[in-house]
């Protein structure tokens, strides 16, 4: 595994039937979700969460890779195996989210700029040789009257493609990760023009610093009507979705992996599912899935930072992750 080159790691990432699995959420949004649930905000109580994960007996079997944050990449399993080792031992490989978060973009109405360029290299070459294969940086969008700005959109344009650059430089696979909030009241159809300005932007500027296609991963939101809008059918958003890929992504990119974000875990799953069974027309890239919450929550929900909750909770895990590599090729049935 480790001595593949870049596009065959990007491959493998997203092989027939597996997807990534993002347990990168910082320090304070982990936290954020342990409170709710009343979970102990401390270092060894997420330890133990993504002990819990990376260790799910048969995750494996749908999951090529998982994502960790900064402190996870250093931790052990309470055996004291490193997770990366743990990842590794059984075929997953080791990514790592390496921005440093949003900032308030200036001269705007409240957009952010995503940062973490500034000592990228050293930071990339560090996590490279902790054993790190591929990486993430998420640039964050909202759709309100006034944004997405065409300046929030270059500008995080701009830096996920010399992250991009600076990644494959380091013989690490990027995940260029553009997110969409689903939160507001707009339609499809404005996501879709969203969705479209934004991806067309990033390949623009992925082509402009030399980013190679073949060994990058593409990390979009999918095309859908605000949380608060009215529901609309499968047809139409699958539609949707496979327009603007089409329309923005080129072919030489090896997967498109979807974040869930925030999206009802069976719903991510079914829409997932509804690409790759009902798209028509032969695609030139793999669609699996790179989820978050749409896999991790019920599990969470299920161990509530109980050790005798552990066997379940990564059940659970289990089946979310199985049914999504089952979407993944179009198998899923619910
Ligand atoms: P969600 O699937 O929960 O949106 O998380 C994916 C992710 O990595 C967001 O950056």
């Amino acid at each position: 595994m480790q001595s593949a080159g870049l596009p065959e790691t990007a491959r493998a990432l997203v092989r027939a039937g597996r997807g990534i699995l993002a347990i990168d959420e910082s320090v304070g949004t982990c936290n954020a979700r342990f409170a709710k649930l009343e979970i102990d905000e401390s270092v060894e109580a997420r330890r133990a969460y993504r002990e819990l994960l990376i260790a799910a007996p048969g995750i494996e079997a749908s999951v090529s890779g998982m994502i960790l944050y900064d402190e996870t990449i250093r931790q052990h399993t309470a055996a004291g195996v490193p997770f990366v080792d743990a990842l590794r031992s059984r075929g997953m490989h080791a990514g790592i989210k390496v921005d440093t978060g949003t900032k308030r973009l200036p001269f705007t109405d409240a957009e952010t700029i995503t940062e973490g360029l500034d000592g990228l290299r050293d930071r990339l070459d560090a996590y490279r040789a902790m054993g790190a294969t591929f990486a993430k940086w998420r640039a964050v969008f909202r759709i309100t009257a006034g944004t997405p700005s065409p300046r929030a959109i270059r500008t995080n344009a701009h830096a996920l493609a010399r992250y991009a650059a600076l990644c494959q430089e380091c013989g690490i696979v990027p995940i260029v990760e553009p997110e969409v909030l689903g939160e507001g009241d707009h339609d499809l159809a404005t996501s879709e023009d969203v969705t479209r300005r934004i991806l067309a932007a990033v390949f623009d500027e992925l082509a402009l610093q030399g980013v190679v296609f073949e060994a990058m991963i593409l990390k979009p939101n999918m095309v859908l009507p605000g949380s608060s809008a009215r529901p609309i059918s499968l047809d139409e958003i699958v539609a949707a979705n496979l327009r603007v890929l089409r329309d923005t992504v080129p072919a030489a990119v090896p997967g498109i992996a979807f974040l869930s974000g925030g999206q009802d875990d069976r719903a991510a799953t079914e829409r997932l599912n509804a690409f790759n069974a009902l798209g028509g027309e032969p695609r030139p890239w793999v669609l699996t899935f790179s989820f978050g919450r749409a896999i991790q929550q019920p599990a969470l929900e299920r161990w509530r930072g109980r050790p005798e909750n552990v066997a379940a909770a990564q059940e659970i895990l289990v089946r979310r992750a199985l049914c999504n590599a089952r979407a993944a090729e179009g198998r899923y049935d619910a």
